[in-house]
Order: C-alpha cells, then sequence, then structure tokens
C-alpha cells in the first residue's frame, strides 16, 4: 500500500481567487518557493488562459520551482490545455489540470450541455493533454451535487484516457463529512471492479478531494475523504480561496500528524505527510502578508492566539506541563517565543515565568510588588500586555526616583483647516542637562507634541542625523468610561536604535496629556534600562 498523501496546494491559484487579492509575480515566486521547501508535492500555479499575467506567472513558476510538480489549470478544451501547456512545459515535473463541470446545475445553466457531450468533453480534454503532459488531472467540477452514476462514469472515462489523478472537488462547499466519506469509497469501489486496485493501491492512481469551505467544513471532508480512501488532498495556506475559502492545508497536515494514532487505527496504516512542519508558521505569515488577508486570530494552527494562555489556570498548567492545554508543540510547526500571553486573567506564575524569561529573577517580595502593580494599572487597561510594559512596573519599582524626565508644562493648539498645522510647546526637567522647552508641528496635537518631545529631547521619530532615533511600535488610546469627561489612557511602545523596547502607560482627562505622559514613562525607562538594566539583572 503507497501510504503517501499528495498534498497539492492552489494557494497561487484557487487562492489568488480569493475576493481583493492579487499577487505580483516576485510575491508568486517567493511563495512558490517557501511552498517546495515546506514539502508540498504539487504547487497548481495557474490558469494560464486567463490572462497574459497569469502565463506569465505560471511560466515563471514553472521554471523557477524545482523539486514539486507543477500544475496548471485548463478548462476542458483544446486551446486552454494548449495555453497550459505552452506556459508549463519548462517545468522539471509538469502537471495539466483540466476540468469540468458534473453537477446537472452547472450543466443545464453554466454549460448548456448535456451528460453525454459533458463525458465527451471531458474524455477528449484528458485525452488530448495526454498527448502533451506526462501527468494529467481531471476534476469533475461540482462532484458533490452530481448524479452519482454519471460521475463515476465520466472518472472511468477519464481514467481511461490517461488521467492519473481524479480529483472530486466540493465547489460549493455544500457536502458533510459522511456523505463525502460515502462518495469517494462508491467511487473507489467503481474503480476497483474495474480492475484498477493495484494502481490505487500503488499509488499510480489518485483519488483527490478539494474542498470549499460555504459551511465551514472543508477541512473535516477533507479528512472524511481520506479515511476513504482518497490519497490526494488539495487546499491553500490559511484556507485562502473563492467565496469562504478552501481547505486550510496547514490545518490537515497538523491533524493528520497530532492524530496519526487514530488515522492508522482507521486505514490499517499511517498516512505518510513528508511535510517540514517547522515551515508552516512561516509560510502562513508570507501568504498573510502578501495577499492582505489577515489571519484571524483564533484560527486553527497559525492564528495568533492559536498556542496564547491567558487564563491563570492554563498558564500555571502550561508551565507545569505543556501538554495540559497543548496538543501542539508550538515550535513543531515554526512559532517562536513564549505561549504565556499576559492579560487580564494571567496570574502570579504567568508573571514569574515571563520575567525570568526576560532575564529578571527577582526576589519573593519584589515579585509580590511587581504582581501588585501590574493588577493595578495594567491588567484592566491592557487586553495584552507586551513585555515592555512588565519590564517597566519593575523598572519603575527599581528606579523610578532616579528617572531622568519629568514633564514640566505643555501647550497644544489644534487647526481645523487651512495652511496652519497644529503647534505644541513641552516644559521638560531633563535631570543631567537641565530644563528644557521646545516646539513641534504635526499632523494632529499628539503628532505636535511627540515631535516637541522628540526635540526637546534628541530623539527623532523620522532618523534626522545626529539624533537618537526611536521607532513607534505601539500607540493607543481608550476611554475608561463613557462620556466627554472620560479619562484617557494611553499605551506607548518605542524601540531605541538597538531594537530593545520600552513601554509606558499614561492617564489623564485630556488625551493630549495622557499620550505626552506615555512617551514621557517609556522614554525614563528606556533611558533607566540602558544605564542600569542589565546591572539589575546581574548580567554585567
Ligand atoms: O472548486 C473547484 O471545483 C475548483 C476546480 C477547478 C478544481 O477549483
Ligand atoms: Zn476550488
Amino acid at each position: 500500500m503507497n501510504s503517501k498523501i499528495v498534498f497539492f496546494d492552489t494557494t497561487l491559484r484557487d487562492g489568488e481567487q480569493s475576493p481583493g487579492v492579487s499577487l505580483n509575480l516576485k510575491q508568486k515566486i517567493e511563495i512558490g518557493l517557501a511552498l517546495v521547501d515546506l514539502g508540498i508535492d504539487v504547487i497548481e500555479a495557474g490558469f494560464p488562459i486567463t490572462s497574459p499575467g497569469d502565463f506569465q506567472a505560471v511560466q515563471a513558476l514553472a521554471k523557477e520551482l524545482k523539486g514539486a510538480t507543477i500544475a496548471a489549470l485548463a478548462r476542458a478544451n483544446k486551446k486552454d490545455i494548449e495555453v497550459a501547456w505552452e506556459a508549463l512545459r519548462v517545468a522539471e515535473n509538469p502537471r495539466i489540470h483540466t476540468f469540468i463541470a458534473t453537477s446537472d446545475i452547472h450543466m443545464k445553466y453554466k454549460l448548456r450541455k448535456t451528460k453525454d457531450e459533458v463525458l465527451e468533453l471531458a474524455r477528449s480534454a484528458v485525452a488530448f493533454a495526454k498527448t502533451l503532459a506526462p501527468e494529467v488531472e481531471f476534476s469533475a467540477e461540482d462532484a458533490t451535487r452530481s448524479d452519482r452514476e454519471f460521475l463515476a462514469k465520466v472518472v472511468l472515462e477519464v481514467v481511461k484516457a490517461g488521467a492519473t489523478t481524479i480529483n472530486i472537488p466540493d465547489t460549493v462547499g455544500y457536502t458533510v463529512p459522511q456523505e463525502y466519506y460515502d462518495l469517494i469509497k462508491f467511487l473507489i469501489e467503481k474503480l476497483v471492479k474495474e480492475g484498477y486496485e493495484e494502481e490505487l493501491k500503488g499509488g499510480a492512481l489518485r483519488i483527490s478531494v478539494h474542498c470549499h469551505n460555504d459551511l465551514g467544513l472543508a477541512v473535516a471532508n477533507s479528512l472524511s475523504a481520506i479515511l476513504a480512501g482518497a490519497t490526494q488532498v488539495e487546499g491553500t495556506i490559511n484556507g485562502i480561496g473563492e467565496r469562504a475559502g478552501n481547505a486550510a492545508l496547514e490545518e490537515i497536515i497538523m491533524t493528520l500528524r497530532t492524530r496519526e494514532d487514530f488515522f492508522k487505527a482507521k486505514l490499517g496504516y499511517s498516512p505518510v505527510v513528508d511535510i517540514d512542519t517547522k515551515k508552516i508558521v512561516p509560510v502562513s505569515q508570507m501568504v498573510s502578508q502578501y495577499t492582505g488577508m489577515v489571519v484571524q486570530p483564533n484560527k486553527a494552527i497559525v492564528g495568533a492566539n492559536a498556542f496564547a494562555h491567558e487564563s491563570g489556570i492554563h498558564q500555571h498548567g502550561v508551565l507545569c506541563e505543556r501538554t495540559t492545554y497543548e496538543i501542539i508543540n508550538p515550535e513543531d510547526i515554526g512559532w517562536t517565543g513564549s505561549a504565556i500571553v499576559l492579560g487580564k486573567h494571567s496570574g502570579r506564575h504567568a508573571i514569574k515565568f515571563k520575567l525570568e524569561s526576560l532575564g529578571w529573577h527577582l526576589e519573593k517580595d519584589l515579585l509580590d510588588r511587581v504582581f501588585e502593580r501590574y493588577r493595578e494599572e495594567v491588567k484592566d487597561i491592557l487586553r495584552q500586555v507586551d513585555d515592555a510594559y512588565l519590564e517597566g512596573i519593575v523598572l519603575d519599582l527599581l528606579l523610578e526616583d532616579q528617572y531622568r524626565y519629568q514633564l514640566l508644562a505643555s501647550q497644544v493648539i489644534s487647526v481645523l483647516s487651512g495652511s496652519l498645522k497644529p503647534i505644541a510647546q513641552v516644559e521638560i526637567e531633563d535631570k543631567k542637562e537641565g530644563r528644557r522647552v521646545s516646539i513641534g508641528l504635526g499632523v494632529g496635537p499628539i503628532d505636535a507634541a511627540y515631535k516637541a518631545v522628540a526635540e526637546a529631547l534628541g530623539y527623532t521619530f523620522s532618523r534626522e542625523e545626529g539624533k537618537k532615533p526611536l521607532r513607534l511600535i505601539d500607540f493607543h488610546i481608550d476611554a475608561l468610561s463613557g462620556g466627554t469627561s472620560a479619562e484617557g489612557v494611553c499605551g506607548v511602545i518605542l524601540e531605541d536604535e538597538s531594537g530593545r523596547r520600552s513601554a509606558g502607560l499614561g492617564r489623564d482627562g485630556d488625551i493630549v496629556i495622557a499620550s505626552l505622559k506615555a512617551l514621557i514613562k517609556a522614554l525614563n525607562r528606556m533611558e533607566a534600562y540602558i544605564e542600569r538594566g542589565d546591572k539589575l539583572k546581574g548580567l554585567s
């Protein structure tokens, strides 16, 4: 039994059909290279007949990507297939992927063809493609809403015509796991009856599945089909694709890996998953960045919160033994950094763990005081607490009386329109250099105020020569209650030249003042750490 599961990625074709997504050639090649690196067996590079851009992209990918089969999509007609082959022919391992719809709805309204006509188009398209390419895949579009006997007839005809991968798409995301299982079993039994058992067992003939997620069942349906004997699974990274998307390949891969016991028990062998899972998160992030399709935080496997533990009980459990609340080791799929996220529900264990991972090994008494301050000042205000805020509390407790800057006065003028700009004036006491007064102009009053502070203290947010560069990593303002008299709270995270982060929170009824307080706090902590931080941690 050939137990290998062939992973067919269509991020660059079906994924690129996601509304609003358009990838340039360079991005497609980078994603393609990352997919090869991940261990994907077949990469669908595009649909060459659809545009000259798609043609060129498929051609470039066919040339650049080595070590994977490159597929190009073509409708079941001569012209499409010729153009697909023209784009593909330079590939190391090319595959023509031709398709035609087999459901009554599609045949009647979209194709306006009879069953016999569709059967003949499918057969002749595969036979023609086979004269060009060494490998031909056939897809029966809308297979899950097709008449089963007719579908089986088409499948047998295209196999006879030379197709070696038969894809049974759930084009509109309509099927459910048990029904899809039955359909795949039914088709395999038909093929076995016709004498294709050896080919199916040896992997020379594969049943493939391609599921859309309209009912949120794409991954479940794909897995169900694997249990029924499908040995190729199609999908996209992050599950992007038409409408609600395609099956998320990373979820299928990690389910097969994590529940190998279950699949082995059901199939009688372990499905082989030749994937370098450590590359999953980097590929996911690349696809998200290039497509502009943000991964929802609670998305399985690759969502930012997929391995983040916030509640005190869960954090304690994970810190004692990771497997209490984690079924996958996040490092195995390429997550780096700590899974412990500080927030509203974090307890003492998590705070201690975080501080230790930042290099702060505190005496119990000081740790208690950090925890108190965390509860009083941060916990209910920030949804997620960046490490820099926690470190800031330690610095306040150890060094606050030595902080360098104090905001003495400020004045800000807002502007409604015209050529005038908002202007801010600040007066700051600098313990080292004395009192400073400075002015800043900005896009808005806060921008002006921040520029005035930077000017006064020798920093720059815009890489000015001779000044200390700062990057504003995060800036946000929230109201602590409702109404116009609500107190505002501002959170700021800065990054200095060395990449170290420093955070500050500021509260005030005036949001400009709250913002200034947050900035001064972050700068004080930054300077204090530069002077004393490493020594206090015992690092130097
Ligand atoms: O969803 C679908 O049916 C497709 C085919 C072209 C394979 O994307
Ligand atoms: Zn599709």
